[in-house]
């Protein structure tokens, strides 16, 4: 590939803190050279055609148009069967989040609809969904279960991923949130809770293992798990091989960030409601704070997650979409981009490295995608632009011209068509 007025490789060790948030390793008129999935050579143009190997390589002129890492999604609820658009109305009219979860709306109505659902319903909703991730730059995309809720529901989710992630070229990774909340018919039940877990503990995680899933997630908050009970579910996630991630601090300060740290958990996500020491925490950790302003935007909400203050003091700071039916119905990373920019404050460059290269360290994957490096896996998004500033300057409409997994175009504009 040649011809990139911009080509951002995001090249360099390690996750990205504090000033190397910026850095986006920007080659000028730059190339790749791709070779059996893999980055076998990066540089400007002049550079790359004088390799050995170039020579006689499939040339794709790219025009002047900007290059980058495809977007890694490491947050997103892909597997769901319908949209909860009645409930939006609610919330225009002024009810909120909580308020419409308390009325059996919210995550139960979603399980509701997914219970009913069979995989082959599900299965092509979310091959659609992909198709628009892939359209949007976006080649990784983590999706977790969680409006199953019951052994066979769950386990219909996670098995889903397994055949996506077979099926489709977008990379997929697993991730089990069966304590997503107490579903309905253990409401009722004295003990409730306890019974639940009893069930997640003894029942679901020995069928999952490492089988179906690589992270366990749990959504520590007001309304949902204790930390003390996060606790328990992450523990025995891990004793069945699932690493930690959490969603956490989004409605209200429960201490999860903290127990995210304690755990050395990927990542802690959300985080609308940090203190200042919960900032400092973080900025001293090697876990990924991912902000998911997508919420914040679809609630309608003035308050977004204190971005600049995480990233001064050091904090490994990512995007994602949480893509989901509630509070985040968007697959478009670069509508997140638009906006970290205007409401997290982010730079363009910043939000572009919270999305690529420490958005691959949330997942654990920053050894195979999230830069353009040689050896690493040849996954490329190619934007309408001239500058890399314009992603998240226009919002609302796709600019993406092409994306690439594994060396292979998974998505062209019409004028792109090859
Ligand atoms: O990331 N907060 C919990 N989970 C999702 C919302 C899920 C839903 O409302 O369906 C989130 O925001
Ligand atoms: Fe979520």
């Amino acid at each position: 590939m040649t011809g990139a007025s911009q080509l951002l490789t995001l090249r360099g060790s390690g996750a990205r803190r504090g000033d190397s948030l910026s850095n986006l390793g920007l080659i000028k008129d730059g190339a790749l050279l791709v070779r059996d999935g893999l980055i076998a050579g990066v540089g400007t143009r002049a550079e790359v055609e004088k390799l050995p190997e170039a020579r006689g390589a499939e040339k794709i002129d790219l025009g002047g148009r900007v290059a980058l890492p495809g977007f890694v999604d490491s947050h997103t609820h892909l597997v769901h069967a319908a949209s909860r658009a009645e409930e939006y109305e609610l919330k225009i009219a002024g009810a909120s989040y909580e308020e419409i979860a308390r009325k059996g709306g919210g995550i139960l109505n979603s399980v509701k609809k997914l219970r009913a659902a069979t995989s082959e319903a599900l299965k092509k909703r979310a091959l659609a969904a992909l198709q628009q991730f892939a359209a949007h730059g976006t080649t990784t995309v983590e999706a977790k279960s969680g409006y199953g809720l019951d052994v066979a529901s769950e386990l219909k989710i996670l098995r889903l991923h397994k055949e996506l992630a077979a099926e489709q070229p977008l990379e997929i990774v697993s991730t089990f949130l069966g304590a997503h909340v107490v579903p309905e018919e253990y409401r009722k039940k004295a003990n409730g809770t306890e019974q639940y877990i009893k069930l997640i503990e003894q029942n679901l995680l020995p069928e999952i293992g490492e089988k179906l899933a690589e992270f366990c997630d749990v959504f520590c908050d007001r309304g949902a798990f204790t930390v003390e009970q996060s606790k328990r579910v992450l523990q025995a996630g891990r004793q069945w091989g699932l690493e930690p991630r959490m969603h956490a601090e989004q409605l209200s300060r429960t201490g999860a960030a903290r127990l995210a740290l304690l755990m050395r958990a990927a990542s802690c996500d959300h985080l609308d409601q940090l203190n200042k020491s919960d900032i400092a925490a973080l900025g001293k950790s090697e876990t990924v704070a991912t902000l998911l302003p997508g919420c914040n935007f679809h609630l309608g909400l003035k308050q977004y997650a204190p971005a600049r203050a995480l990233i001064d003091a050091g904090a490994i700071v990512s995007l994602a979409t949480d893509y989901n039916p509630g509070t985040s119905p968007t697959l478009s990373m670069p509508m997140i981009l638009s906006l970290a920019c205007a409401q997290l404050r982010m730079t363009p460059a910043e939000a572009i490295a919270a999305a690529t290269i420490n958005a691959a360290h949330a997942l654990r994957r920053e050894k195979s995608v999230g830069s353009l490096e040689v050896g690493k896996q040849a996954d490329i998004a190619v934007f309408e632009v001239a500058d890399y500033r314009e992603i998240p300057y226009y919002f609302g409409v796709s600019h993406c011209w092409m994306t690439v997994k594994r060396g292979r175009v998974i998505h062209a504009a019409e004028q792109a068509a090859i």
